[in-house]
């Protein structure tokens, strides 16, 4: 079994901790609840707490924590001005959210980020209209640090069924007998391309940990419950079943390409990945980033260090020329041959209850992802 990053696996869960004298609080959003109990459960090991200022400038510069370790989004807990000076150095505190107290943080330091500087080093951009720059824009200005507990485990809802910590995927794969595990993240229904690609790694390892991302996300994207659904009808009619366990990966999106690419597959290898995908523009968004340049990054580390092995696919697609599907690496035909849709088309399309081409996404997959646009616009 792989080694989780740092050597050991964090676990900062603790459902018997007594906190009722503890006053002070501090109130969640759900992106900060859902980064407390990624800590806890070691899926950000070796993090044990939101990172202090040292780390974060290291993360931020050099993509490391100060230990040396690799470490590409800085995991941070922004409060208010006010909140920060009520809050003092050693104390400890409850992380709140809506009424229930999910953690305890030590209070270790706070301090005032440069967003602009995060901004640059993190998304390689200052626009607003950048969905992870616009989030950082929107929470508040210090950072507050320090190790938690995790004390209530958030609500699984309707994934219920598809949750399992990293020590649990461990031991999944242990009794399916896999030794070499590859993840697949996702924020998109799985087309035909991910399938692709999917498969592909599929042919060099035991089994695939397809780990749809359940967090929060941009408000266009399709929501993680009518994905799941799609999933599920997928895996069912097109994959072995004895090769494949889905999970859910409740972290928020953070859109910033090429570090977060990092950031999952970091993540992926503590959950007992050892091999990672990497597709065109992983994690990205709009035209922030190069095709590419979430699989160059990975050049900045060696073997040893990154533990995991980043599985790299040129853009993928069905030529029809070819009459399957392929990728720029191994096609000769040109574009006029190639079913290639952008996310935007495929949304909007679903939106107007319309099918992509079956070379673009399976029919069970398309009717799954209609249906349940439909209802979700009813919702509204
Ligand atoms: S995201 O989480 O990386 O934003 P997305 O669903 O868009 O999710 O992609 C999942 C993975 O598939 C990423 O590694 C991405 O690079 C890869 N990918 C998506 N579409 C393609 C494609 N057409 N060809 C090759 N790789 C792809």
């Amino acid at each position: 079994m792989i080694e989780p990053h740092g050597g050991t696996l964090v676990n900062r869960v603790n459902t018997d901790y007594d906190f009722s004298a503890i006053e002070n609080e501090i109130e969640l959003d759900l992106y900060a609840l859902s980064d407390l109990e990624l800590i806890a459960i070691g899926a950000y090991s070796p993090i044990t707490g939101f990172l202090g200022e040292k780390d974060y400038l290291c993360v931020l510069n050099e993509m490391r924590l100060c230990s040396g370790h690799v470490w590409s989004i800085p995991i941070t807990l922004p409060v208010s001005e006010c909140k920060a000076s009520s809050l003092i150095e050693g104390e400890k505190i409850k992380l709140v959210h809506k009424g229930t107290v999910y953690g305890i943080l030590t209070v270790e330091e706070k301090y005032r980020p440069d967003k602009k500087v995060e901004a640059e080093k993190i998304f390689q951009t200052t626009d607003l209209a950048h969905p992870g720059v616009k989030k950082l824009w929107e929470r508040p200005e210090i950072y507050i640090a320090g190790p938690i507990t995790l004390v209530t485990r958030p609500p699984k809802k309707k994934f219920i069924d598809f949750y399992q910590d990293p020590a649990e995927t461990r031991k999944s794969f242990k009794m399916l007998g896999w030794n070499t595990i590859v993840g697949f993240q996702t924020r998109n229904p799985v087309h035909r391309a991910h399938e692709y690609i999917q498969k592909s790694a599929l042919e060099i390892v035991d089994g695939l940990l397809l780990n749809p991302l359940v967090g929060e996300t941009k408000a266009d994207d399709i929501p993680a419950d009518i994905r799941m659904e799609s999933y599920q009808v997928l895996l069912k009619n097109y994959y072995p079943k004895e090769r494949v366990l889905l999970v859910v990966f409740p972290a928020a999106m953070r859109y910033a390409g090429p570090r977060e690419a990092v950031f999952h597959a970091m993540v992926r290898k503590n959950y007992g990945c050892t091999h990672f995908i990497v597709g065109r523009d992983h994690a990205g968004v709009g035209n922030y980033y190069g095709t590419y340049d979430s699989q160059l990054i990975f050049n900045h580390f060696t073997k040893e260090e990154l533990g995991i092995i980043p599985l790299f696919f040129e853009h993928s697609f069905f030529c029809r020329k070819c009459g399957n599907m392929a990728s720029t690496k191994t096609c000769p035909h040109g574009a006029k041959d190639r079913v290639i849709l952008s996310g935007t088309k495929v949304r909007e399309m679903l939106k107007n209850g319309e099918a992509p081409p079956p070379e673009f996404s399976r029919p069970e997959v398309a009717d799954v992802l209609i249906k349940g646009m439909k209802m979700s616009l009813q919702n509204k």
